[in-house]
């Protein structure tokens, strides 16, 4: 097993491990490989910390950075960090590649001077890598009401003391929601790769109808699009 620093010749190798590994995760489909593919362009993106891992000659996994920023309690603005998509292929899953590859790159982040991260995870992995609930540090999840301890923001101090006990909440990079800002050129990247059948999965994240914000938990909720097909993104009464 090696890792080493993603090259462009990789590019379209690891957004394609990218979506077979978040395929039908969180949602029906997923949106993982795009965020990606726009990122590198990204001034948020950080190339000394976007790392591939290889076994027998294969990609089979992939985790990448992002600068991003804690809004601070009574003014001003703490430079932080954050992380993901982090991808090991389902071929490979749950036989400890996923923790290495993280703790490589966590060590590599330190090394060049990345004092906090925090990020939105399962603490059942990322706790074996130092983490912890984001809330414990007093700082906030952009979405939740400050006094909310939410489960799923998650963060590490990788320079003791960074956060010098500074309360704030974290703003997610832009970056991230490239997919719902921008739908066309998602659905016309997603044609480029080989069809995959979107499925409602247990796990998964609450889903919405893009229009009208009506909860989709099945595809008999769901509208069908003019090809006949199942559109996972709208409800029944919008299209
Ligand atoms: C999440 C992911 C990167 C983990 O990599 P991995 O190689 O499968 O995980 P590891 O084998 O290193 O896991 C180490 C430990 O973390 C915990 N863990 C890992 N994945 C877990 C999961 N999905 N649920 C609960 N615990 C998990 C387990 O304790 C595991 O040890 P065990 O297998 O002996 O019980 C990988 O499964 C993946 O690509 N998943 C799909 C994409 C994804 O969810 N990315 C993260 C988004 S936040």
């Amino acid at each position: 097993m090696n890792i080493r620093l993603e090259q462009p010749a990789d590019y379209r190798e690891v957004e394609n491990l990218t979506r077979e590994a978040f395929w039908n995760v969180y949602r029906p489909g997923c949106l993982e490989h795009y965020v990606l593919h726009r990122y590198r362009d990204d001034p948020a993106f950080i190339p000394e910390l976007d790392f591939v891992m290889e076994e027998n000659g294969r990609l089979i996994g992939h985790i990448m950075f992002s600068k991003a920023e804690i809004a601070l309690v009574g003014g001003g603005v703490l430079p932080s960090w954050t992380f993901g998509p982090i991808s090991i292929h389902p071929d490979f899953k749950r036989k400890g590649y996923g923790l290495k590859l993280l703790n490589h790159a966590l060590e590599k982040a330190r090394a060049i001077g990345v004092g906090f991260l925090c990020m939105e995870g399962n603490i059942a992995f990322y706790g074996h890598a130092g983490f912890d609930l984001a809330s414990k540090l007093k700082i906030h999840y952009h979405d939740e009401p400050p006094e909310a301890e939410v489960p799923y923001f998650l963060a590490r101090e990788l320079i003791p003391g960074y956060l010098h006990g500074l309360e704030g909440t974290y703003r997610p990079p832009k970056g991230y929601f490239v997919a719902n800002e921008n739908p066309e050129d998602f659905a016309a990247y997603e044609a480029t790769f080989p069809a995959k059948e979107k499925a409602f999965l247990p796990g998964q994240l609450p889903h919405f109808c893009k229009t009208c914000g009506h909860p989709l938990s099945c595809e008999a909720d769901c509208s069908i699009d003019a090809a006949g097909h199942t559109d996972f993104d709208h409800c029944k009464s919008c299209r």
